[in-house]
């Protein structure tokens, strides 16, 4: 997309974080946002913020998790800007726990949010998309989902690791019918998601990612989110250094698990990152 200067861009998780960052970046942009959050104040506060700069901005209040929630966001965005241009799957949770003490039902509500919620959006802002002939979809991922670098948050890589190959067959179907694809994958981010992280089990501390990665700013991301839907760019990781990971691993998968592991006291709950 070659410019965002009056289009839509409807972000859901927009009341914190990077999908807060990428409204406020979007509408220096010149576009239109929707903020869309299950925190409803937060949202609205948001879009009061983008307005006050000049561009237009609605808040809508929409849990990601409820089948309902992308035909109300659609009707809403529809009703006061006319069109859809970018939809940006962003609302994420995360969950913590050894493997045999976190719930069924919390995977459930992990996948539910993190996953079935792109699923949802893609039912109701595909047919839109595919009838203009024109737009741009991001879906956020994480490093979580590139590579392993912990096992206490099992639910939450396995969402983010379908979310990437879910976005890779859909930039295999839309970008030759004009509609563009980024799959956001960051490493560590200054956000609010630490204090909504739900626990299982006794502590297990924090793996992250790696010592190398730098913890990025929001904004830093919500920056780069909207150069990579001008750049039309299908894959956004916020740090290059991730690329040799992921080429050690491809090179030697079984190799990659045994240094992991040994890099790891296995005894220690000591934090060792902040990655999420
Ligand atoms: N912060 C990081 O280090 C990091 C790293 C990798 C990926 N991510 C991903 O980035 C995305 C945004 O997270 P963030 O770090 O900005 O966190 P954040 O907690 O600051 O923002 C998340 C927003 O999503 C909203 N939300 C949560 N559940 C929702 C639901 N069911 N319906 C609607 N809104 C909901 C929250 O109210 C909040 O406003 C998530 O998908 C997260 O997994 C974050």
């Amino acid at each position: 997309m070659e410019s965002l200067t009056k289009r839509t861009v409807v972000i859901t998780g927009a009341a914190s974080g990077i999908g807060r960052s990428t409204a406020m970046s979007a509408a220096r942009k010149g576009a239109n946002v929707v903020v869309a959050d299950c925190d409803h104040l937060g949202a609205e506060a948001v879009a009061t913020s983008i307005r006050a700069t000049g561009a237009g901005a609605i808040s809508v209040q929409i849990d990601v998790g409820d089948d309902a929630a992308f035909e109300v966001l659609r009707d809403a965005t529809l009703a006061e800007f006319g069109s859809v241009d970018v939809i940006m799957n962003n609302a994420g949770v995360l969950t913590k726990g050894l493997p045999e003490h976190i719930p069924v039902a919390e995977w459930e509500r992990v996948i539910n949010i993190n996953l079935m919620s792109v699923v949802r959006s893609n039912s109701v802002f595909l047919p839109l998309l595919l009838e203009q002939g024109t737009g741009h979809m991001v879906n956020t991922a994480s490093f979580a989902g590139l590579f392993g670098y912990s096992f206490d948050r099992l639910p939450y890589s396995a969402s983010k690791a379908a979310i990437i190959q879910l976005s890779e067959g859909l930039a295999f179907y839309l970008k030759p019918k004009g509609i563009g694809v980024t799959v956001l994958c960051p490493g560590p981010v200054a956000t609010n998601i630490a204090s909504t992280i739900k626990s299982f089990g006794p502590d297990t501390g924090t793996r992250g990612p790696g010592a190398q990665f730098k913890v990025r700013s929001a904004d830093e991301v919500g920056e780069m989110v909207v150069d990579a839907i001008l750049c039309n760019r299908f894959m956004l990781q916020t740090d290059d250094q991730v690329v040799p990971i992921l080429q050690s691993r491809a090179s030697d998968w079984d190799s990659f698990i045994d240094t992991t592991i040994s890099s790891w006291d296995t005894q220690s709950t000591k934090p060792t990152g902040t990655g999420k």
